[in-house]
């Protein structure tokens, strides 16, 4: 039994650069291509599309196999998508001439292929080579490095629709040759193309990248930008063990590209959480260091009844002001300028909102706060706190455990911290039905209600 008509395997095993392999000769156009054609003939519910990984025929790919036929391709290029899937997928005729037959020499090639990369692995662990994962790991900030330098330096906009270093380098005002070396990799890296001597921006930096673009993110990546400079500071920060002090300065849009950047997760998360939290019952919300305002937004759209408080820093209210008033939801979200930690917080609220707030405060600073947010609270009202949560071990999500060290080198005493910590915490603030809710990607909620 089939649990679809036509099972596809499309090989995109990737390998170091240099060597040959299906991605390298394409496969991955090939089954965007196929994914795109599968979609628009309406097989999506006859085929199923799935990348595997090395066939070790990589000499003839991109390689693909069509099960349960026991058909096999070689070779296969985007023109030819169109064709396969019409006569091999929807029909059931194989497209002869990229058919691969001859399965002694296809197995030849295999075995031969498999002796070799076991030889090579031998080889490898003979000599105490470090191994390839491990050496990305080491060398991945130098892509990093490449494309926040571009983008602090606007690159992409600079590039527009196509121009040489120089035009580039007079754009920026920098220097051509250097600006000649950076445009060179991101080539290599795939974020622009080269032809002659004129760069092009990608689609997708073009999209993301590029001043005036609908989805142009680069004003939150300049915020990635920013910390890049506090996360070279980690190994002091590890001896110390708190943030070190910085001679430079704050730049100077340090704050909106703060802001952009928490507008720019918050947007999405957004209407999980209302959903997640619901509406029902609820009056009136505080939502602390709101940031952007992205939540008391979408709870105040949710609910036409709802009034929202969002409380933050006197720097970040203006910012705020902006998104409320953009949203058309001023009459229903108001803002107060203050500090969490010491200021009244108000009383009789139904819901607080701690979103992305408990990580930037140690343990005592957030017992505190836990304390003072039941005293704000009407009877059985209800404080959310979302937040990267670690395992019980501490030693993961990575996101979560790498978040930790960013505000290490970020902060005087925040963390990522696990759920036995935050229901502890609210336990002891005199909260009850303390529970999880997991969200889709990396933040969590913890809900407590006022006892
Ligand atoms: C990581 S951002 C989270 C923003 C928003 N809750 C979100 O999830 O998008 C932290 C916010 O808390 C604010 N903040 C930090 N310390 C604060 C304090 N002591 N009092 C009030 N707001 C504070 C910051 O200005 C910032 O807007």
């Amino acid at each position: 039994m089939e649990p679809f008509r036509v099972h596809l395997f499309v090989c995109t095993q990737q390998k170091p650069e240099g060597v040959i392999s299906c991605s390298a000769n394409g496969s991955l156009a090939v089954l965007d291509q196929l994914d795109r054609e599968i979609q628009a003939r309406g097989l999506d519910g006859d085929v199923q599309l799935t990348t595997s990984g090395c066939m070790g025929l990589c000499d003839e790919g991109p390689v693909m196999v069509v099960y349960p036929a026991g058909v096999w391709y070689r070779h296969v290029q985007p023109s030819d998508v169109r064709e396969i899937v019409d006569v091999q997928l929807r029909d059931g005729q194989p497209v002869s001439r990229l058919v691969w037959n001859d399965a002694p020499a296809m197995k030849a090639m295999s075995v031969e292929h498999r002796q070799k990369v076991r030889a090579a692995m031998a080889a490898r662990e003979k000599a105490g080579v470090l191994p390839e994962g491990l050496d990305q790991m080491i060398r991945g900030y130098m892509p990093s490095r490449c494309l926040l330098t571009a983008l602090e330096l606007d690159i992409f906009t600079a590039t527009g629709d196509g121009a040489n270093a120089e035009q580039i380098a007079m754009r920026i005002h920098a220097n051509a040759r250097a600006v000649g070396m950076l445009l060179d990799a991101l080539v290599a890296l795939g974020l622009l193309s080269k032809s002659g001597d004129d760069y092009r921006n990608t689609p997708e930096s073009a999209r993301f990248f590029v001043q005036g673009s609908k989805d142009n993110q680069r004003n939150g990546l300049l915020h990635t930008a920013d910390i890049w400079h506090r996360w070279s500071t980690l190994t002091e920060a590890l001896r110390r063990g708190s943030r070190v002090p910085m001679d430079r300065g704050k730049a100077p849009d340090w704050t909106r590209n703060f802001i952009t950047a928490m507008q720019r997760n918050a947007k999405d998360r957004a209407g999980l959480v209302v959903k997640a939290l619901g509406t029902a019952g609820v009056r009136r919300i505080l939502d602390l260091g709101g940031g952007s305002g992205a939540y008391s937004i979408a709870f105040a759209k949710a609910s036409p009844d709802l009034q929202c408080e969002i409380l933050d820093v006197p720097e970040v209210v203006p910012l705020a002001a902006e998104y409320v008033s953009k949203a058309g939801v001023s009459a229903q979200v108001s803002l107060r300028a203050g500090d969490m930690l010491g200021d009244n917080l108000g009383s009789g609220y139904d819901l607080i909102l701690l979103n992305a707030i408990c990580h930037m405060f140690s343990e005592e600073q957030n017992r505190n706060l836990f304390r003072r947010v039941r005293q704000a609270l009407a009877p059985k009202g209800r404080l959310a706190v979302q937040d990267f949560i670690l395992n019980p071990d501490k030693a993961g999500p990575v996101r979560a455990a790498l978040f930790s060290l960013n505000m290490l080198v970020g902060t005087e005493g925040g963390a990522s911290y696990s759920e036995s910590e935050y229901t502890e915490w609210m336990k002891a603030a005199g909260f009850s039905e303390v529970r999880r809710i997991s969200l889709p990607g990396p933040t969590d909620l913890i809900v407590g209600r006022a006892e």
